[in-house]
Parts: structure tokens; C-alpha cells; sequence
């Protein structure tokens, strides 16, 4: 049976989920998505990715809508819809669809509504081989705008860096900028130092606030490990004794090279394999 998808108002099947062609956020990346995680048929740490949802509407001054309690309605009447188990669901909001392609937002008169579309993936995060063996992965420049706090549609700088990761046979690039890591193409970044502590680069205009990074840091934190919220370098990350990523579409998953080069002893560490324990069973108790 094809898949469900949601497109303004109505559920419809994946070939026939139609935005127009003057939607702007095909014409100017003019919208933001979130993506939430799907286990055992729930949605993990929603709550988080709707409050940022909000926040990223409002730094680019567009309404919602609908309420955040009605978006959540529709995520579940998506997994409900597709039977999804485990995976994602996708959504987006964008400025909608004006006649035309003026640069400024349309204007009240005109009365563009917002565009809202949602689809699910499937995905078995939790039984990942990667999550055993961990991935590579390689650096590339930074070259993204000033506000990667908000989580924009437009991805163009992140599907050149993952483009050039799977053609190195990697998982993730980590992007560089001024000798430092700022995070993942679709990823925040961590390390381990010798001395266990955890090491991730704090929040600001230079990373997108990740809803799994907060969690983990929440969790590691009543768990008195050890955190320093800060810039690291590369070299700093391949002296480490682990490294590791946290998305919603992975959520804790170890980083066992960088550029080619081993970080550690290659394997996924200790503290990363317990922090993505950890996760699971957080994202379990609070599924929605
Ligand atoms: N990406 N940094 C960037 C640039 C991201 O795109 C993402 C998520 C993250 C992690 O955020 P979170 O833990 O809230 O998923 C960090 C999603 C999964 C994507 O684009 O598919």
C-alpha cells in the first residue's frame, strides 16, 4: 500500500503530495522542517522538537498554521496512517505560495497561507549496525549563513558535505570553521577526552540547537559525568578517547575515525555506547 502523506489539510497518498511550484519554499528555501523520531509507533522527545519548531518560525517571522497541539495530532495520525513502528516523521512549514517570486513576503491582502506537509520514513535506529561498529567521518568547511540556530529548509552547504561523506564512504562530515568543529551535516558533534569528560560545542548562532544533544547532556549531567559545553578541534577530537554523534535520526551513535584516522582505539567507547543506553530508555519512558 503507498504511503500517507500530509499536505495542508488533507492526507493523501506519496504521489499525489503536490505543493505549488511558486511555493516558496521551493523558490527560496523560505521555510523550516523538523524531523522526530518514531519508536515502537510513538514519537521521541516531541515536545523538544516542536518548542524549537516554534522558535525557528518566529525567527524567521512566520506564523504557524496550526497550534503545536494540532501538529502533534497530525504526526500521530500520520504513524497511525502509515503503521509506522519505528522511523521518523518529516515535517515542514514554509510561506506558502504566493502568484509570483518577490523576494519580501507576500503582502496581508494576498492572503498566502503557510505550506504544511508531513511524510514518514521507516527506520530501525535502535538495531543500526552502524550503533555497534560505529562510522567514519570526514571534515569539510563551514560554508554555511550566520543563523544555523534555526532550522531552515535550506540544506544546500549539508548536502554538499554529506554528498562528499558517502563518496568517501563515510557517515557524516563534521564542518570546520576557524580550526573548530561546529557540528555534523544532520548531526551534533562530541568528544570524549582522556579524562571522560564529554565535550560538545555550545549552543549559539554557529550550531542548530539539537533537541537529542540537549537530552544527552541533560541525562549526562544527573548522571554525574562530566561536560564542558565548548569549541573543540580536530585534533583535539582524534587525541580523544571517543567521539560520537546525537540526531533524531540516529540518536547517540560513536564516531570511531575522523579524516581516516582512528579516534581511540577505533571502536565505540564505553561512555558513548552507555550514553546511547541511556537515550533509549529516556526516549522510551517519554514517548508520546
Ligand atoms: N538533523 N545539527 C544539524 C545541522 C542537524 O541537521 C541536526 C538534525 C542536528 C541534530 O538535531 P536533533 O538532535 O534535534 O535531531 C544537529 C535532522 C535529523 C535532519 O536534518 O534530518
Amino acid at each position: 500500500m503507498e504511503k500517507i502523506a500530509y499536505v495542508n489539510g488533507s492526507y493523501v497518498p506519496h504521489s499525489e503530495a503536490k505543493v505549488s511550484v511558486f511555493d516558496r519554499g521551493f523558490l527560496f528555501a523560505d521555510g523550516i522542517y523538523e524531523v522526530a523520531a518514531v519508536l515502537e509507533g510513538k514519537l521521541i522527545d516531541n515536545a523538544s522538537h516542536l518548542a524549537r519548531l516554534k522558535r525557528s518560525v518566529g525567527e524567521i517571522q512566520l506564523a504557524l498554521p496550526e497550534t503545536l497541539e494540532r501538529i502533534e495530532e497530525i504526526q500521530k495520525e500520520l504513524v497511525k496512517r502509515n503503521d509506522l513502528v519505528n522511523g521518523m516523521v518529516y515535517l515542514e512549514v514554509t510561506r506558502g505560495a504566493d502568484k509570483g517570486r518577490d523576494f519580501a513576503f507576500p503582502k496581508a491582502e494576498a492572503n498566502v497561507k503557510p505550506t504544511l506537509v508531513m511524510f514518514t520514513s521507516e527506520k530501525d535506529i535502535i538495531n543500526a549496525p552502524s550503533a555497534k561498529t560505529g562510522i567514519n567521518v570526514i571534515t569539510v568547511p563551514d560554508i554555511r549563513w550566520e543563523r544555523r540556530d534555526i532550522k531552515s529548509v535550506a540544506l544546500l552547504a549539508q548536502v554538499l558535505a554529506k554528498q562528499a561523506a558517502a563518496a568517501a564512504g563515510a557517515g557524516e562530515a563534521w564542518m570546520i570553521e576557524d580550526g573548530k568543529v561546529t557540528e555534523g551535516g544532520s548531526s551534533s558533534s562530541f568528544i570524549v577526552t582522556q579524562d571522560d569528560v564529554v565535550v560538545t560545542r555550545q549552543n549559539g548562532n554557529e550550531i542548530l540547537p539539537g533537541c537529542t544533544r540537549k537530552a544527552v547532556v541533560k541525562l549526562a549531567e544527573e548522571r554525574q559525568l562530566r561536560i564542558e559545553e565548548r569549541a573543540f578541534t580536530v585534533e583535539e577530537a582524534l587525541a580523544a578517547k571517543e567521539a560520537f554523534i546525537t540526531s533524531a535520526s540516529v540518536f547517540v551513535q560513536g564516531v570511531v575515525a575522523i579524516d581516516g584516522k582512528k579516534v581511540g582505539n577505533g571502536k565505540v567507547g564505553p561512555i558513548t555506547d552507555r550514553l546511547r543506553e541511556i537515550y533509549v530508555e529516556f526516549a522510551k519512558a517519554t514517548a508520546v
